[in-house]
C-alpha cells in the first residue's frame, strides 16, 4: 500500500474496526502488516537476548529484569499489545469529549497513537516505553506515517524522577507487577481531585487493583466496564 493511501486510511475509523469474520487479534496482525510493523522479528530477538516473563528465577523473582521492570518479553506480540479494534472501541467512548492529549504508560509500539488519528486527528500522543527496540520500531512507523503529533519516548516510568505529564487520557495496560502499577496509580490518585482526566485501564492486574484499592477513581463519577477495558473519569459522570 502506498504511503499516501496509508496516511489516508489511518484517518478513517473503518480502517481500524475489526471485521465480523475476524477476531480483534487476527485483524491486528493484518493491520501490523499493512502499517509496516515488524513486531515478530523484534520480539523474537528480545526473547533470545533477555529472560522471558515466565522464566522462574532464584527466590521466585518474577520480574524479567529488563531495567528492573516487567517488560513482558516472550509474550505473544498480539497479547502484548492492545488490538487496534479495541483501542478504537474505547476511543469512541471518548469521542464526545474535548481530548487534546493521550498518554500511554507502557506504550509498546505506540498503537494507541496511530488509532488516535482516526478520532482525534489534531491531538497529541505521548507513549512512554522502556524497551528501546520497541520504541525505535514505533518511531520508525510514526515517521513513515508522518505523525508529527505522536511521540514515543524511551523512559522508565518507575524512575523516581518520572513526572506524570498532564493529559486528558491516561492509558494503562498492565505494564508491570502490582507494586509497579501501584506506583503509577498513586501518582494518578494524587491529582484526581485537582485535574480533569480519564483513565482507560486494560488487564486484570490494573483493573482489579483499581476496583479493590482505588475507590477514588470510580466512587464519584462511576465507571464503564467493557469486556477488555474499564473507563474512569476524575470529572465527568460516566453512568
Ligand atoms: C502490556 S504492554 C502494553 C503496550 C501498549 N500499551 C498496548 O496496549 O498496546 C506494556 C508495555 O509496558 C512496558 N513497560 C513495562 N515497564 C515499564 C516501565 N517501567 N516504563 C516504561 N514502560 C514499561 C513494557 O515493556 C511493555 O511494552
Amino acid at each position: 500500500m502506498s504511503k499516501d493511501k496509508l496516511k489516508e486510511n489511518i484517518l478513517s475509523k473503518s480502517f481500524f474496526r475489526t471485521p465480523d469474520n475476524k477476531t480483534d487479534r487476527e485483524y491486528a496482525m493484518t493491520l501490523d502488516e499493512k502499517l509496516g510493523f515488524d513486531v515478530e522479528t523484534i520480539e523474537s530477538e528480545l526473547s533470545q537476548q533477555y529472560r522471558t516473563y515466565n522464566e522462574h528465577t532464584e527466590g521466585n523473582e518474577q520480574k524479567n529484569h529488563y531495567e528492573g521492570t516487567q517488560a513482558w518479553i516472550g509474550l505473544h506480540p498480539q497479547i502484548l499489545q492492545t488490538p487496534y479494534g479495541e483501542i478504537l472501541d474505547f476511543l469512541e467512548h471518548l469521542e464526545k469529549y474535548n481530548i487534546n492529549k493521550i498518554v500511554d504508560l507502557g506504550a509498546g509500539y505506540g498503537r494507541v497513537g496511530i488509532v488516535q488519528q482516526s478520532i482525534f486527528p489534531n491531538s497529541e500522543f505521548i507513549g512512554y516505553e522502556i524497551v528501546k527496540t520497541r520504541v525505535d520500531e514505533g518511531k520508525r512507523v510514526f515517521n513513515l506515517l508522518e505523525l508529527e503529533n505522536c511521540h514515543l519516548l524511551e523512559e522508565n516510568i518507575l524512575d523516581e524522577s518520572f513526572e506524570l505529564p498532564e493529559a486528558d487520557v491516561y492509558f494503562i495496560y498492565d505494564f508491570s507487577d502490582p507494586m509497579d502499577l501501584k506506583f503509577i496509580l498513586n501518582k494518578l490518585s494524587d491529582i484526581i481531585f485537582k485535574k480533569d482526566f480519564f483513565i482507560v485501564a486494560k488487564g486484570s492486574g490494573v483493573r482489579s487493583m483499581i476496583s479493590n484499592k482505588y475507590p477514588q477513581f470510580w466512587s464519584n463519577h462511576g465507571v464503564i466496564h467493557a469486556k477488555q477495558w474499564s473507563l474512569y473519569s476524575s470529572f465527568v459522570d460516566l453512568n
